[in-house]
């Protein structure tokens, strides 16, 4: 089994990041062959800053690393190492539907930002099929946002497989339904575009202070306080056990206490769950060049593969 998935080097990555997609990632590198891939195409839709990109490539590709990446048994690359991926992006772009991409709601959705509409934005998609088709993937991990791109992608496929013969594999999406749309500090999707996020390697006391900045509503302390869709605890949920969730839910139920220590263990429960991963980015900033080199190497594995299906899809297609 083929298992892929990217990750914009738009910021650091935030707990929806992790529980969303980046563990799930992690857990599956036994499962098969992986391919994860930072994507710094996709991240010019939304960005201009070129020193600011290339910067964060590294700094997401460390995050990842230190959360369990692991280079022996995963290929993990710079989606612009294989620049060729563009080349695929047109003969789908040939196969694809105005409409389809008309109805993408992040394009929609990025309108509705401010953002002014641009071939990128729209096409976005397209580049998106081109890296899942291109290695062949089976399987591709990702939060709730990115199921409308899956299955536009598996739609570009059944189009140009019916058109030219059965050249690609249709994916499947791999949605966690527990953490597939993690919310943020405010209640919304955390997201980095709404300035509502948890990062993983936030220092001590920045971490900390934003997990007691997470929304509440104002049951006085005595007062039994709500469970159902309650903040805390789904965040709670993704790295406590079930014993302790239904401590704290029975003791929410009752009242008695703040919403503050409920936070102040929340804080504490994330802070050790990602202990493991700190010690391992320290590690690993500690060997100068080592992120470089494991993406150099992981460049070579995803070229091979990009070479060998471009060139089926370029016979399918005629050029060649
Ligand atoms: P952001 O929305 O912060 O810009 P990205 O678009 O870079 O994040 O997302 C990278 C991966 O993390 C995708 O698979 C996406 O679905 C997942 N993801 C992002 N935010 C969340 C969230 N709040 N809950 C679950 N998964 C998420
Ligand atoms: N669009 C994804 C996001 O914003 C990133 C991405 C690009 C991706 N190419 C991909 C994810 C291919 C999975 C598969 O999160």
């Amino acid at each position: 089994m083929r298992i892929l998935s990217g990750i914009q080097p738009s910021g650091a990555p935030h707990l929806g990041n992790y529980f969303g997609m980046m563990r799930p990632a992690v857990e599956l590198q036994s499962k098969g062959r992986c391919y994860y891939f930072i994507a710094d195409y996709h991240a010019l839709t939304t960005a201009d800053d070129s020193e600011q990109i290339r910067q964060r490539v590294k700094e997401v590709a460390l995050d990842f690393l230190a959360c369990g990446l692991d280079p022996a048994q995963t290929v993990f690359f710079r989606q612009s190492a294989v620049p060729e991926v563009h080349e695929l992006a047109w003969y789908l772009s040939n196969v694809t539907p105005m409409g389809l991409l008309e109805r993408c709601h992040s394009y929609k959705d990025k309108l509705a930002r401010g953002f002014s509409p641009n071939h990128g934005l729209f096409a976005y998609p397209v580049l998106m099929a081109a890296d899942i088709l291109l290695y062949e993937a089976d399987l591709v991990p990702v939060g709730r946002d990115q199921k409308q791109h899956l299955e536009v992608t598996r739609d570009i496929a059944a189009k140009f497989n019916e058109r030219y013969g059965n050249v690609f594999r249709i994916p499947e999406p791999d949605i966690r339904d527990d953490n597939a749309t993690l919310p943020g500090l405010d209640g919304q999707k955390m997201s980095k575009s709404y300035r509502n996020t948890v990062e993983i390697f936030a220092p001590e006391k920045e971490f900390r202070k934003k997990i007691m900045s997470l929304k509440t509503d104002s049951t006085p302390v005595e007062a039994p306080k709500p469970v159902e869709g309650s903040l805390i605890l789904t965040l709670a949920r993704c790295v406590a056990t079930p014993e302790q969730i239904r401590q704290m839910s029975d003791s929410m139920s009752q009242g008695g206490r703040g919403y503050g220590d409920y936070k102040k263990q929340l804080a504490d429960w994330l802070w050790d769950y990602f202990a493991p991963q700190r010690e391992r980015r320290n590690e690993i900033e500690a060997k100068p060049g080592y992120v470089e080199e494991v993406l150099r190497e992981g460049e070579k594995a995803a070229r091979l593969q990009a070479d060998q299906m471009l060139q089926r899809v370029r016979a399918a297609v005629g050029i060649a």
